[in-house]
């Protein structure tokens, strides 16, 4: 029998145990690595409820694959992975996992900010390597974080923590939403001062990015922002790849225009750009902001509630598409 409900990779936590035992049949696709494109095609033309990852691409062949599709929960804060306009227009709701991951996210930010400050990459390779010879006065020179401005691109909850962390450390701290205005949270919890864009990129010693990523912040950090960066500056990005431009990005750390960057995520995952990799000042993460135990089992019970929620006629905590539900599949 068809399942009811597709789950696209098994994760930790309880949220598996809870789809099953609401009564409804489940499926968890257990091949090795994603999902294979024909599979999950296949399974949404027979599902009810999709709970799917970031990586998974649920683009309108997916979201119409047949007319039983009512919910798609996706196992992320963020979801440019799925076609949302297309799901409203189908009446399919979309749901995500806000909140859980905020803390969890912002610690990898300050981990990134820390690492790339103070070498700490660098430092273990040369200690593996046997390059260790003993102190000296030189070795392996950072920057002091205290008394440091970092300016966090995107305030929404998670550019808010990471405000929140780096001011207990003594930084001053900065913002701009990209035209969303001012945002009291981080305002009231960082004494953060709201600035423009240009301000942003010119008094940052730290630039984080947490904007989501959509047509408009697509590239939003390019050659140009780059050049109009404070010089010596670091650069953060936990949010998405496609945010910065890769090639220009690794240019300006090569010229030492940018002192020192911390990746988490990347323009084309799981690639990255071979000149990045050349390079010793950027510590590059494997996507793992959200990757913690505790998280993750959050991620995966709050996905299971929205979907099941979905399914039970009642409205998802998480919805992000909330025009869809009055059209919604029953
Ligand atoms: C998300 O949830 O969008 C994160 O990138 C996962 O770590």
């Amino acid at each position: 029998m068809d399942p009811e409900i597709f789950v696209t990779r098994r994760f930790p936590g309880e949220g598996i145990v809870l789809l099953k035992s609401s009564g409804r049949r489940v499926e968890v696709w257990e091949g090795r690595g994603a999902v294979p494109r024909e599979t999950l095609l296949s399974r949404a033309a027979s599902c009810r409820g999709l709970l799917t990852l970031l990586s998974d691409r649920v683009d309108e062949p997916v979201l119409s694959a047949s007319p039983l599709l009512a919910v798609v929960a996706n196992y992320a804060v963020g979801f440019d992975n799925i076609d949302v306009a297309a799901a409203t227009r189908l009446g399919i709701a979309v749901a995500n996992t806000p909140d859980v991951l905020t803390d969890a996210t912002a610690e990898l930010a300050i981990a990134l900010l820390f690492a790339a400050a103070r070498r700490i990459a660098e430092g273990d390779a040369l200690v593996r390597a046997g390059g260790f010879r003993g102190w000296e006065p030189d070795l392996l020179l950072g920057v002091d974080i205290r008394g440091k401005t970092l300016g966090v691109l995107g305030a929404g909850r998670i550019g808010a923590a990471v405000g929140r962390r780096a001011a207990g450390l003594g930084m001053r701290v900065i913002y701009c939403d990209c035209g969303g205005g001012r945002r009291e949270a981080i305002e009231r919890e960082a004494g953060a001062r709201m600035v423009s864009f240009e301000e942003l990129l010119r008094d940052s010693d730290v630039l984080t990015i947490h904007v989501p990523l959509t047509p408009e912040t697509r590239g939003r950090i390019g050659a140009k922002e780059l050049a109009a960066m404070k010089p010596g500056a670091i650069l953060i990005n936990t949010a998405r790849g496609p945010v910065v431009d890769e090639k220009a990005l690794a240019a300006a750390l090569a010229s030492g225009r940018l002192r020192a960057a911390g990746l988490d995520v990347y323009e084309r995952e799981p690639e990255v750009e071979p000149e990045l990799l050349q390079l010793r000042n950027v510590v590059l993460a494997p996507h793992v902001g959200s990757a913690t135990v505790e998280t993750r089992a959050a991620m995966g019970t709050t996905a299971a509630r929205n979907l099941l929620a979905a399914l039970e006629g009642r409205k998802p905590e998480n919805l992000v598409n909330p025009e869809a539900w009055d059209r919604r599949r029953k």
